[in-house]
């Protein structure tokens, strides 16, 4: 017996990244999923990985249509859901606002909350009653922006404090039967996070922050001194996702490697270590 046997989960967001990290690890505990993604080339490689067990569905997060397609995709094959993990998202660059031309922040603003926060609050209404039918699971991502300033710029860092806020009145609009939680991840490995196209920087990743620095930087200042791969939030996901959950509504979890969790007091000596890029 795993954590996630007998249940069937959604995935939107899964082509890369956290999603599929989180996608191999459901898979490794025993659930049946369904994967949403945007992507042609990444939907590709999906069915590919993970053939026909797993019902992986071409869409988009801000599309009223894709999601019920999906549902009926869903339904049609499972028949029923048990949990639905939020894992989309876009960056906005790091682009601080005096250097964003005024003209392009309306733009800026509705690009990146169509993704990070209207399409979670898009799924939770489209799959609200086979959760509710299931006494399910909704799990979003937000992030250490959402707790702290220099996660990205005003657009990121605004849309995930959105997500934190939307994980508190979902949770307290759907109790007793749909549990609502978020993670809030700070470093992943692997991410192809992108850049919005507001700003020209849809082609930009936030991985080309050049890795190897950002790594070691994250890990000089990051207590537990290691950057974890999308696959290590997959046990968190599992919980959070699974019937095992009896004790958590309405809480976005920092998952930080510790990072948030320290004053000034060392900072002196911790600096003359600083790895440099
Ligand atoms: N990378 C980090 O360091 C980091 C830190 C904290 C939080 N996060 C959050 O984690 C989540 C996953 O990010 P990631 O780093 O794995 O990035 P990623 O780009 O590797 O994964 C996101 C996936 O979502 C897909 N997607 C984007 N827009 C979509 C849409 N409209 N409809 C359907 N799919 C869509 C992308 O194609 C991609 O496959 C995001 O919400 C991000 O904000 C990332």
């Amino acid at each position: 017996m795993t954590l996630l046997d007998d249940h069937v989960v959604l995935i939107t967001g899964s082509g890369s990244g956290l999603g599929l990290g989180i996608a191999r690890h459901f898979q490794q505990e025993g659930a049946q999923l369904a994967l949403l993604e945007y992507d042609d080339d990444k939907v590709r490689t999906l069915r590919d990985e993970f053939g026909d067990d797993v019902v992986v569905v071409h869409g988009d997060v801000r599309s009223l249509d894709d999601l019920e397609r999906c549902r009926d995709e869903i339904v049609a094959r499972f028949g029923r859901l048990t949990a639905v993990v939020g894992a989309q998202g876009i960056w906005d660059g790091n682009v601080r606002l005096r250097d964003i031309p005024a003209d392009r922040v309306d733009s800026l603003l509705d690009e990146v909350f169509a993704v990070n926060v209207k399409g979670y609050a898009l799924t939770a209404r489209v799959f609200l009653d086979l959760l509710d039918a299931e006494q399910g699971a909704l799990v979003l991502t937000c992030s250490q922006a959402a707790f702290a300033a220099d996660g990205g710029g005003i657009a990121y860092t605004a849309s995930k404090g959105a997500v934190r806020s939307l994980v508190n009145q979902l949770s307290f609009e759907l109790a007793p039967r749909i549990r609502v939680n978020a993670v809030a991840p700070t470093g992943i490995a692997n991410s192809q996070l992108r850049g919005p196209a507001a700003l020209d920087l849809q082609d930009s990743k936030q991985s080309d922050i050049p890795a190897d620095a950002f790594r070691q930087q994250f890990e000089w200042l990051a207590p537990m001194q290691h950057m974890p791969s999308p696959e290590e939030y997959g046990p968190l996901y599992a919980f959070l996702a699974s019937r095992q959950n009896t004790i958590m509504t309405g809480q976005t979890v920092l998952a930080d490697q510790g990072s948030l969790n320290r004053a000034l007091i060392s900072m002196g000596d911790l600096l003359t270590t600083m790895p440099r890029a």
